[in-house]
């Protein structure tokens, strides 16, 4: 049987992609990049905006389409529209074989021998009660890996569809967490991103076990613990992690990320808007000042480090005075980096409530208006790397030029640089910075790591 399986969304969706993939592999499944000689296709979906539900409709429609020239084939939805749409995807799609939620994977090798023995369309998206599905297998593990640490969201943003997506907020035990990255570093992977939809608030509701281990920094916060705990392992080279709301953004953290060397130097830390009025519309928890605060107790601690945002634009009732607010703390802050999205909103949350009523033609302005700042900002601070040298993890060739070789900085940028004799795939390199665009780098290698026995 071949499985192919289709991802749209965020990190943590291609996450539960790779798991579902070893999941299937371990079952006898061989995975085929190639849809069309699939036999089994999982479409995994994201719901946050209205654009990403459409678009994975749009394939569920062609794949159901296509099971004139391929009957046998078994078609399914995961990810977080089958557990916030659920039976109506049936009725949406027709021949549509199985819609399994987020925290429902580890059913889905039973799930498809079922249907190929002709026991009918599967629905499963809860379960008995709302555990993490805890999945640590990978496939193809590069040499940078995914890990989930927090499943779910309880935070309760007043936009998000995120925690009727993925249920409440679960985290994995940090023994398991740590021995899924002793397994990865010994299949060669030399960076792991931890991953949740608010990371940081990892261990806040129960116990995660590393509560009776000495903390060799004096750590008594949860996640800052496991930090700490993941920089044990030998031979792991980077930790990133996203994403962090500011609210865990503490002293602990601040104090975490400067004195553990494999913590990566950035952060990705959503600030949605600078207006006071809609962070308290958008229930974030948190003010402006506050947001501020959180920066410059991770500046002091780690003097350049990346700083990366979520904007939301065009809010209910946002104004001209509100976007301003956002626009001015964006230049006072100088993100390196942001994804900005219009606000889309979403069934059942308390924002689809109110009147969407910033017009399409504002939001698209106040989008433009902030990609034009970013690519500003994003340049001047990449100009700043020009001449020197920098650590670049490599991670394979240029998705632009494969000629060319793609990798990061511990900063998060990408890095383009061309191969050197020698030089037969993806590791830790020295790159001379030759040139700066605002959101990529070019440069020369200047040295490479030999391999430690
Ligand atoms: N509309 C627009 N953007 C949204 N996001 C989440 N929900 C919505 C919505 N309803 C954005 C937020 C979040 C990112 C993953 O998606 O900025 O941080
Ligand atoms: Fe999309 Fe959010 Fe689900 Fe990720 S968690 S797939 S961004 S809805």
């Amino acid at each position: 049987m071949k499985a192919h399986i289709r991802t749209y969304g965020c990190q943590m969706n291609e996450r539960d992609s790779e798991a579902v993939g070893a999941l299937l592999a371990n079952a006898g499944f061989e995975i085929v990049t190639d849809e069309t000689v699939a036999d089994v296709v999982i479409v995994n979906t994201c719901s946050v905006r209205a654009k990403a539900e459409d678009k994975a409709l749009g394939k569920l429609h062609n794949l159901a389409a296509s099971k004139h020239a391929h009957p046998a084939r078994i078609i399914g939805v995961i990810g977080c529209m089958a557990r916030r749409t659920g039976a109506e995807l049936f009725e949406k799609v027709k021949g549509l074989d199985f819609v399994i939620g987020p925290r429902r994977l580890s059913v889905l090798p039973a799930v498809i021998e079922s249907i190929r023995n002709g026991g009918g369309a599967v629905l499963d998206i809860i379960g008995k009660a709302d555990e993490p599905a805890n999945l640590s297998g990978h496939i193809n593990t590069g040499i940078a890996s995914f890990v989930t640490v927090v499943e779910g969201c309880s935070r309760g943003c007043t936009y998000c569809v995120v925690p009727e997506a993925r249920g409440p907020e679960t985290s994995r035990p940090a023994t398991d967490i740590i021995e899924e990255i002793r397994t990865l570093v010994s299949a060669g992977v030399k960076e792991v991103t931890l991953l949740g939809q608010s990371v940081t608030s990892y261990g806040r509701k129960a116990g995660i076990g590393l509560e009776h281990r000495q903390s060799p920094l004096g750590l008594e916060e949860q996640f800052p613990r496991l930090l700490e705990g993941v920089a044990t392992v030998p031979g792991l080279r980077r930790i990133r992690f996203a994403s962090s709301h500011p609210s865990g953004v503490t002293v602990e953290l601040a104090r975490a990320m400067s004195s553990l060397p494999a913590i990566c130097n950035h952060i990705h830390l959503p600030l949605q808007s600078g207006s006071d009025r809609i962070l308290g519309l958008m229930r974030r928890g948190y003010s402006a000042d506050e947001y501020r605060e959180a920066v410059s107790r991770l500046r002091t601690a780690v003097p350049h480090l990346a700083i990366t945002t979520d904007i939301i634009v065009g809010f209910p009732t946002e104004t001209e005075a509100d976007f301003d607010a956002t626009r001015r703390l964006m230049e006072e802050i100088q993100f390196d980096n942001a994804y900005v999205f219009k606000y889309s909103p979403r069934p059942r949350t308390t924002a689809a409530r109110w009147v969407d009523d910033v017009p399409p033609e504002t939001k698209a302005l106040r989008n433009q208006l902030l990609l034009e700042d970013l690519d500003r900002v994003g340049l001047s601070i990449n100009q700043r790397l020009v001449g020197r040298d920098v650590e670049v993890l490599v991670e394979g060739e240029s998705l632009r030029n494969r000629t060319r070789w793609s990798g990061r900085t511990s900063s998060g940028k990408i890095v383009i640089v061309e191969p050197v004799d020698g030089m037969s795939g993806p590791g830790m390199i020295t790159v001379r910075i030759e040139r700066a665009m605002p959101q990529t780098l070019y440069g020369t290698i200047t040295g490479r790591e030999k391999e430690r026995a």
